[in-house]
């Protein structure tokens, strides 16, 4: 559990366009679509498929043509108007209100369990763990995104201000003034994950060249073919913005 102040982040709130917000982020979004095909690539057994806190349904076109059966979960209003959009062009895809705490389904079901940039607005990452482990088949895989605390330029602030205590601290960085958003440590994540029952099989830096004077200079085109070479030799959790996890429910 992580304390914050702040209420929980509003995606129903009218003042925020969360499909713009990725109109203008084409280099995250392919960066997140490459791990994923790395991660699908891994997983032998493709029938079903839980997207939990799958907001408007960005991620849907690419892995609806690789299951049977997919459901995605989340708690706006709004953002689940969206997505319902989308079944009538993926008739493999359902949409369902619901929150990571509480999945409104039963045990053992899913082969598949996906939580992108939804952990950092969660107050208990343990809980939401527990309840993915919960619907998920045995040896089921769960692919996490979280936003990584030991990030590249975290790391170089912390080295010169002699902030030696950053790395080892695992409190979570809070992000924003206004809503529960945390930049997570790797080491505090990875022991949720195993005592939730699950053993990692794969993680990967993401999104290493996010920022806007490299977007700027850069054609998406070479950031991307960048972007792919380093999600394989950067390391994990000490580089990038986003980190990637692929876990298995043992
Ligand atoms: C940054 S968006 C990510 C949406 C989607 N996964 C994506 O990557 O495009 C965060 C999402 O988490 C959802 N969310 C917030 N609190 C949640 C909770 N307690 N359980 C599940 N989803 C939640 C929001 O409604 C929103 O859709």
């Amino acid at each position: 559990m992580v304390n914050s102040s702040k209420p929980a982040a509003d995606y129903d709130d009218p003042s925020f366009n969360y499909k713009k917000y990725w109109q203008e982020r084409q280099y995250e979004h392919f960066s997140e679509e490459l791990v994923l095909k790395k991660f699908f690539n891994l997983i032998p057994k493709k029938e079903s498929l839980i997207d939990i806190g799958g907001g408007f349904g960005r991620l849907t076109p690419f892995y609806t043509p690789l299951f049977k059966k997919c459901v995605l979960v989340d708690p706006s209003k709004r953002l689940l108007k969206a997505a319902k959009k989308l079944t009538k062009k993926y008739p493999n895809l359902k949409t369902i209100k619901g929150a990571a705490l509480k999945l409104p389904f039963k045990n053992n079901l899913f082969d598949v369990a996906l939580m992108v940039r939804t952990v950092h607005h969660l107050a208990s990452p343990d809980d939401a763990f527990k309840e993915a482990n919960r619907v998920l088949k045995t040896n089921g895989y769960f692919i996490l995104e979280f936003a990584n605390k030991l990030h590249f330029k975290a790391i170089i602030r912390a080295v010169f201000t002699l902030n030696f205590y950053y790395f080892t601290d695992h409190t979570p960085v809070e992000k924003s003034e206004e809503i529960v958003f945390f930049n997570l440590h790797p080491t505090a994540i990875i022991s949720l994950l195993r005592k939730n029952g699950f053993q990692i099989v794969k993680a990967v830096s993401v999104s290493n060249f996010r920022s806007t004077f490299l977007k700027k200079i850069l054609p998406l085109k070479m950031l991307l073919f960048l972007e792919n070479i380093t999600q394989t030799i950067f390391p994990a959790y000490t580089s990038g913005p986003s980190v990637f996890i692929l876990a298995q429910k043992t």
